[in-house]
């Protein structure tokens, strides 16, 4: 068995990952402070036996905290880290925008300190964000993005560039097992309802009756990822050689606008909303002044490293992810 540590286990991607480690045999460490998360996901997994959560900040050291813990004890060491905790929607990040900043720097040298100690494997989320407004379509890992250093979204885009640069300092100097991964849009069961990511607002607005709201005319576009798409990357990209660091890109390539979206969530929810389009406000911080216009991945690199590329198709994993919010 291997013992890995899972940080923001209480998040979107957390609840899910702890989920398929301890169907897969893991012991599973959990750590969150539920910034951005509701207590009752840290506690789904309470009757297991191989899984322990700590609630604690991660921007304070926590080597000691996870060596005694009662897993650490049983197991002796730490083999796997996944770094995901950091508030990923914008408004979450931009209302705790200095402790994003922490969280991206402190934060990164805390998990690498652990990963350092017990030679563990660390596999650091990043993000899409990293490329900013981009100017090259698709994104490929070596475009080195369009990012704004002073705006309300710049604690998470600027954060996430350096938490990489960190990673990359703890491999050059330290030889630490890295695996740096750029996530893009990933939605699926344990979203949180109230997080304003598009996906979540849209169908929650239809499941209510309310009428859907799009910025301008919604021909923004967006790729989106199913969560079981991105967990098998995960797993599949910390089995490469530790020479293999990244960053790699892991989302899915097939684009949409906005308001195809929209339509797709009214129809699968056999909804009578409407869409209500309204004017985008630049001075909103949270809204769409600030949203690239077009997001998509070349995953050519995942394919030929992992062998890897998304199966779930959108309308798929909404179903999924409607039945989940129904379930609520
Ligand atoms: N979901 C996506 O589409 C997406 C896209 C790109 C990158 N990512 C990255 O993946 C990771 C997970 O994203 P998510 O969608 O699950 O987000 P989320 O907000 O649902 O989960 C993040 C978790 O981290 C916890 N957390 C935040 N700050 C913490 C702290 N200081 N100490 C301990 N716990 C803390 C939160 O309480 C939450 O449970 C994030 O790093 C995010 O930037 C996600």
């Amino acid at each position: 068995m291997k013992l890995a540590v899972v940080t923001g286990s209480a998040g979107f991607i957390g609840t899910n990952l702890v989920k398929l480690l301890l169907e897969k045999e893991y012991y599973v460490i959990g750590i969150d402070n539920f910034y951005s998360s509701e207590q009752w996901k840290s506690e789904l997994f309470k009757e297991n036996d191989n899984y322990e959560f700590i609630m604690h900040d991660i921007v304070k050291p926590y080597i000691d905290i996870v060596e005694n813990s009662r897993l650490f004890k049983l197991h002796g060491k730490v083999d796997e880290i996944y770094n995901l905790a950091c508030p990923a929607s914008p408004p979450r990040y931009i209302d705790l925008s200095l402790e994003t900043i922490r969280i991206n720097t402190d934060g990164v040298f805390n998990a690498l300190e652990l990963a350092k100690k017990h030679n563990a494997k660390i596999l650091h989320t990043s993000t899409s964000e990293v490329y900013g407004d981009p100017l090259v379509h698709p994104q490929v890992e070596s475009y080195r993005g369009n990012v704004n250093t002073v705006g309300p979204r710049s604690c998470y885009d600027e954060g996430k560039r350096i938490s990489e640069t960190i990673c990359y300092e703890y491999k050059r100097l330290f030889n630490t097992k890295i695996k740096l991964v750029r996530i893009f849009n990933t939605y699926g069961p344990y979203m949180d309802p109230n997080d304003g990511r598009v996906i979540t607002n849209f169908i929650n607005q239809a499941l209510k009756g309310e009428n859907l709201t799009i910025y301008e005319e919604g021909k923004q576009t967006r790729s989106f990822q199913y969560i079981d798409d991105l967990l098998e990357a995960f797993l599949k990209l910390m089995a490469t050689e530790d020479d293999f660091y990244g960053p790699i890109n892991l989302g899915n390539p097939d684009e949409f606008t906005i308001k195809e979206l929209a339509e797709i969530v009214l129809e699968l929810i056999e909804s009578k909303s409407q869409i209500d389009y309204i004017k985008m406000d630049a001075n909103n911080p949270y809204k769409s002044s600030h949203d690239p216009q077009q997001r998509r991945p070349d995953i050519s690199l995942a394919k030929e490293k992992l062998n890897w590329e998304p199966k779930i198709k959108l309308r798929d994993g909404l179903v999924k992810t409607i039945e989940y919010y129904k379930s609520l």
